[in-house]
């Protein structure tokens, strides 16, 4: 889903910026993405982003996700 229209960016995009770069503003995330805030009015939803991103309560389940290696670590372990 694009989040911010004035520099095309998905959510995916932002949460992917978030588990790679590990930004502490919506600034450095414009910036991990190549692009700076325009009119402003998507820096809430990124923000949220973020949180849920960098908060531990992410469940996208993508490939970059250090939070999924952990718990697959983790699964492992208990398996074993
Ligand atoms: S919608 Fe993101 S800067 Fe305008």
């Amino acid at each position: 889903m694009i989040v911010c229209s004035c520099n095309v960016l998905t959510d995916s995009a932002i949460r992917t910026a978030c588990h790679t770069a590990r930004p502490r503003t919506t600034g450095q995330v414009y910036g991990c993405l190549g692009c700076s805030a325009q009119c402003g009015r998507c820096a809430r939803t990124i923000k949220a982003i973020m949180d849920q991103a960098l908060g531990g309560t992410c469940t996208s389940g993508c490939a970059v996700c250090p939070m999924a290696a952990e718990e697959a670590s983790a699964e492992t372990s208990e398996a074993a």
